[in-house]
């Protein structure tokens, strides 16, 4: 028996070098006179900032407003400051630029629009009309997706955990993928943000949802994360690796409309306890889960092992695929071990008990208790 699943590929996506070009048509379609452009404190010292602020001058001369006071692992407070900028500046319309927290704390500030007299916990996602207030997503790294996606990670400070907030009006309306944006992007954090993308491709593919075009797309990500990711990290100028970690990042990030998995539950603790970047979280993670997930079922990463280039039927695809991806590691310097990054022995029970409350791992193709969790971390400490 079929059931009824829901599939939607609605973001209009604009590539290449020069994309930003197209916030012409972002204003003269949604009509958007006064936009606010949401962004991090890092990113006005950068060329990645210049290049769009150009274009948004040329756009918007003199007519918008800028809030760079997005923190990574962005709170509820960014989006509460966020707000006032909006408010203040009477805009109609919103600019993501940035990272993933930049592009997660602007989606979000469009729920505070809709609904300004609450807090951001409290808003009714099931009740959200049918469009927000408009917005286009410019994202200065390749992993997040967040441009295509249709959740927002915020931390909510009064219980210091993080919340997903997803309902499908949150996507942006336009992304700009503008492959010269990312060249700034040092090595570490490219490595780090692409092995998120690989994350996302990964742990949808095995995700028991049945959504076999999202599992074509997660498929390529991963292709196209192997071939272009070590290219991209060994030479930031490399123009068409840089434009295919773009296109792989939201390739990724649409394939997790299925839903994520137990990678996604352990690193998140990580980076909300710890401060580890998402990423490299993830990166850790990753090939602990699959071989994890692969003693009850090794054969669901056959195709995944295909698409890492695994040119021979594999005895156990599981093993195969966290092996590739624990080289994969090493060739672009990401450490295998929490030890490396000063994350102590004795809190990982608490860190354990703790992901268990992170919903992506109720999506993993094999069910996790508390003691898998602190089994997975005691495996990458
Ligand atoms: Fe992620």
């Amino acid at each position: 028996m079929i059931g009824i699943s829901q599939f939607r590929f609605p973001t209009d996506i604009r590539f290449g070098v020069g994309a930003c070009s197209v916030l012409t048509e972002f204003a003269r379609k949604y009509k958007v006179n006064r936009p606010l452009l949401v962004t991090d404190s890092g990113l006005p010292e950068t060329e990645a900032f210049s290049l769009a602020a150009d274009e948004m001058d040329r756009v918007w001369p003199g007519e918008y407003m800028k809030f760079t006071g997005v923190h990574p692992n962005p709170t509820d407070q960014d989006v509460e400051d966020a707000w006032e900028s909006y408010a203040q500046g009477d805009c109609d319309g919103i600019v993501g630029l940035g990272g993933g927290s930049a592009l997660d704390a602007a989606k979000a500030l469009r729920l505070k629009v809709a609904f300004p007299e609450m807090a951001l916990p409290e808003i009714p996602l099931a009740e959200l009309p049918p469009t927000l207030i408009p917005m286009c997503a410019i994202p200065t790294t390749a992993g997040t997706g967040s441009e295509v996606g249709r959740s927002t990670v915020i931390t909510i400070r009064q219980v210091g955990r993080k919340m997903v907030l997803g309902a499908p009006p949150l996507m942006a309306e336009m992304a700009i993928l503008d492959p010269e944006l990312t060249v700034g992007l040092p090595p570490n954090l490219t490595a780090w943000t692409g092995m998120d993308a690989m994350t996302h491709a990964v742990e949808a593919f095995v995700c028991p949802v049945f959504h076999p075009m999202c599992d074509a797309i997660a498929l390529e990500a991963i292709r196209l994360v192997r071939l272009y990711l070590p290219r991209a990290y060994s030479d930031g100028a490399d123009i068409e690796a840089r434009g295919m970690m773009l296109i792989a990042a939201a390739m990724g990030a649409v394939s997790f409309q299925k839903d994520l998995g137990a990678a996604h539950s352990l690193s998140h603790l990580l980076s909300s306890e710890f401060g580890i970047q998402h990423g490299l979280a993830n990166a850790i993670a990753l090939p602990a889960v699959v071989l994890f997930n692969g003693e009850h079922d090794s054969s669901q990463y056959e195709r995944i092992a295909g698409a890492l280039g695994c040119s021979e039927p594999s005895d156990d695809p599981a093993l195969w695929v966290a092996d590739f991806l624990n080289e994969f590691n090493r060739s672009i310097d990401i450490t295998q071990r929490l030890r490396d990054l000063k994350i102590p022995r004795e809190n990982l029970p608490e860190l354990a008990a703790k992901a268990m409350e992170d919903g992506c791992h109720l999506s993993n193709p094999r069910q996790c208790t508390e003691s898998d969790m602190l089994r997975l971390y005691k495996e990458i400490w």
